[in-house]
């Protein structure tokens, strides 16, 4: 049983078995196949995508590794894709790592040695590199120069190697937990936005001929408006839905078919998926509405403070179902409604907000 159906009974009800944000076990040798290996195949992101187009074009140009790059958002976005596309984009190879995995000084400098010009070094969770880890890779991007202590102690030297000219393309989920220093050092700091329903349409019709889905137009549609603006989410419930009308239908997929299959699958009008959920229903029904702080919050639906700072969050306030203020986060009158309920009368307004019960004590 999930934890929050542990918390909360009433919530397992109708609650989906899928978790929407992370790739699937199932989805991690598949989604390389879906990725889109060029900018003209990337769906969406159209400010993004032509300040990029331009930097990429002139370092093609001028025969030289691109500007470093960062790219920021929740998950799910295109990120990783992103950094598959500027080394398509520029011709070189690309080498990947992540935060979490480069614990050492030396574990960086072993990839920065193998490196070749050109190249793109790309570093997931680039937020999780260890401050020592950060120290060696200030002088590499920056002038290309890799320190190396040899020894330990009073005998202990260095020794300077000299780089070849490479791309550094980090990705976060938290911009905010980037240093400053390192954040100065990328030419470019994009931040992904969620989709539009019409990207995700393309990005859905996209996949499906991939996939070899029959999917109609208003299929499509359907499953983006219900994929919280996010690929991942919209290429996952393409697949639900395609086993749905496979075992339930004659394997076509339209809106009918893929109402009932995302019905199924317990995924809701809007898309929002059972964290989301139990975020409303917890700031609705146990805490009068709000303002409740973030931490107590977290507690609340037992999920990490990050998690629904960093992925939750976002899509509620897109939504207008959730807003922030300096007292705590507040359920708006369209979260009551979208969870069956009355708003109360007074609806929790910035006016409101001074003479609200406080439920907490933390600030969020
Ligand atoms: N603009 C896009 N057009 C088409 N497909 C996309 C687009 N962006 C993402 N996708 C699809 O969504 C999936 C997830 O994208 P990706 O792995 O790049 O996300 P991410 O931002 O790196 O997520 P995470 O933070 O979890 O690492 C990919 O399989 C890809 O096929
Ligand atoms: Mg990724």
């Amino acid at each position: 049983m999930a934890r929050d159906e542990l918390l909360d009974p009433h919530l397992g009800a109708q609650d989906p078995p899928v978790d929407a944000l992370n790739p699937t076990p199932e989805e991690q040798p598949t989604e390389p196949g879906l990725r889109p290996r060029t900018l003209e195949e990337f769906v969406g992101q159209r400010e993004l995508k032509e300040r990029l187009r331009i930097i990429l074009e002139a370092a093609r140009r001028r025969g030289a590794a691109s500007d470093h790059l960062l790219f920021a958002g929740p998950p799910g976005l295109g990120k990783t894709t992103l950094a598959g596309i500027v080394a398509t984009e520029v011709g070189s190879t690309m080498q990947v790592t992540s935060g979490p995995a480069l614990e050492r000084a030396g574990d960086l400098a072993a990839i920065l040695t193998k490196i070749g010009s050109g190249d793109v070094l790309f570093i997931d969770e680039i937020h999780r590199l260890p401050r020592a880890v950060e120290e060696v890779l200030y002088p590499a991007i920056e002038d290309f120069q890799l320190d190396i202590v040899l020894g330990k102690g009073p005998a202990a030297r260095s020794i300077r190697l000299d780089l070849p000219e490479f791309t550094l393309v980090g990705a976060t989920t938290r911009t905010g937990l980037i240093t400053g220093p390192l954040r100065d050092r990328f030419g470019l700091v994009a931040r992904l936005d969620y989709y539009e329903p019409a990207d995700l349409q393309s990005i859905v019709e996209r996949t499906a001929t991939i996939i070899d889905a029959p999917l109609s137009t208003d299929g499509a549609r359907e499953i983006a408006r219900r994929s919280r603006g996010t690929p991942r989410i919209a290429n996952r419930l393409l697949r639900r839905v395609q086993d749905y009308a496979d075992v339930e239908a004659d394997g076509n997929i339209d809106a009918d078919v893929a109402q009932r299959g995302l019905a199924v699958f317990g995924i809701d009008g809007l898309g929002l998926d059972k964290v989301d959920r139990a975020i409303l229903d917890s700031i609705v029904r146990r805490f009068a509405g709000g303002p409740v702080g973030l931490s107590t919050l977290a507690i609340a639906v037992a999920e990490p403070t990050e998690t629904v700072e960093d992925v939750h969050e976002p899509f509620l306030i897109q939504q207008g179902l959730l807003m922030r203020t300096p007292r705590g986060r507040v359920a708006t009158p369209a979260a009551w409604t979208h969870l069956g309920l009355t708003p109360p009368e007074e609806a929790p307004g910035p006016a409101s907000l001074f003479r609200r019960q406080e439920w907490n004590t933390d600030s969020g």
